[in-house]
């Protein structure tokens, strides 16, 4: 059983209270939420204690594993104090605001030697699972490209990360995972569609050796899509992370055929596989593989390291598009 507390229970941080009080593996002991009002409804409503300041919390309470939810530009001083306390920490992703940022607190975690993970939710989609297995058992074939799209309107409590920081880094970490290797070469575009102080569209070009990458990331399109297609010498795969489906199709390539007919036939018809998918939610999939790790049971956390290596390429992007900080 790990005694556990939550930084920040504001859109995102409210569900890492509620899988918490939820998860057998769990002892939800307190959430830490500067507004109030919104702290203590959650932590009546989940039978925790509740605190204004997580210092205090940190201080009263024996807590072992914390997860951090705050506004991106926070991440890094408090999950400074909360490593520094000794404590394993999930920070929701980005894992901070500067490469340099995520890389201390990679260093400090090491030295207090304790469990550093971050928020890179998409890794406990299911569908993103499956496809990970396929593509490493060879069912693609050699990965030729990837395209993924990440789009909707701006959620309004997003202040202060720009679109590349805040969903970027979710593509980007996909992509390092599926292929298992960093980025070669990175170029980038974008701008300012409808915010004028942040970039708010961007459309990413990654080159991992010979396989290219598109990731569109946006907050100006007025429909919601979370999309990833692979396409591999024997096949092509299409995801969508909000329904967790997942198709595939086998290149059914004939070299010959005997007329026309016979070739839309041969070449018209792929084999496709719906992939079946028990949907389960991936918050409480990334929240067992924490707790799990800081029980010594697991090691399928996204790290800290995994963390700081979405920034760079994140970074990376910025540098190409001229942008100069997080929050720009
Ligand atoms: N993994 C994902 O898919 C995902 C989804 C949404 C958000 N996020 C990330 O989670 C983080 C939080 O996002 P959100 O949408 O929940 O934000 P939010 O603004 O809804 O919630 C943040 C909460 O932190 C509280 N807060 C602010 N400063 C504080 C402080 N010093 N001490 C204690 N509480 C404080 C606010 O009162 C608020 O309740 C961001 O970094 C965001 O990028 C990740």
């Amino acid at each position: 059983m790990v005694r556990v507390a939550v930084i920040g229970v504001g859109n995102i941080g409210y569900h890492h209270a509620r899988n918490y009080s939820e998860i057998p593996d769990a002892t939800l002991i307190a959430v830490a939420d500067l507004d109030a009002k919104r702290g203590q409804a959650a932590a009546e409503r989940f039978g925790c204690q509740f605190y204004e300041r997580y210092e205090e919390m940190l201080e009263h309470e024996r807590i072992e594993a914390v997860s951090i939810a705050l506004p991106t530009g926070l991440h890094y001083r408090v999950a400074l104090d909360v490593i520094g306390a000794g404590v394993a920490t999930l920070v929701e992703r980005p894992i901070a605001s500067t490469v340099e940022e995520a890389r201390t607190l990679v260093a400090v975690s090491r030295e207090m030697n304790t469990v550093l993970a971050v928020g890179h939710i998409e890794r406990f989609n299911p569908a993103v699972r499956e496809l990970k297995r396929r593509i490493d058992a060879g069912e693609l074939g050699d990965v030729t490209s990837v395209v993924a799209k990440r789009v909707g309107m701006l959620p309004p409590q997003v202040k202060d990360a720009n679109v590349i920081v805040d969903l970027g880094v979710h593509d980007i970490d996909i992509i390092n995972y599926l292929l298992g290797k960093l980025p070669t070469a990175v170029s980038a575009t974008g701008g300012r569609a409808l915010l004028s102080d942040r970039f708010d569209h961007a459309e990413l070009f990654l080159k991992y050796d010979n396989i290219g990458c598109y990731i569109q990331v946006n907050w100006i399109t007025p429909l919601k899509i979370r999309t990833l297609s692979v396409t591999g010498a024997r096949g092509y795969a299409e995801l969508n992370y909000i329904t967790q489906k997942l198709d595939i199709y086998q290149t059914n390539l004939e070299r010959h055929f005997d007329d026309f007919g016979d070739f839309v036939l041969r070449f018209g018809n792929p084999q496709t596989i719906a992939v079946p998918l028990v949907q389960e939610e991936p918050l409480r999939l990334e929240l067992q593989s924490f707790l799990q790790t800081v029980q010594g049971l697991d090691s399928a956390v996204v790290t800290g390291e995994e963390g700081v290596e979405a920034l760079i390429v994140a970074e990376w992007a910025m540098r190409q598009m001229g942008v100069v900080s997080a929050s720009a």
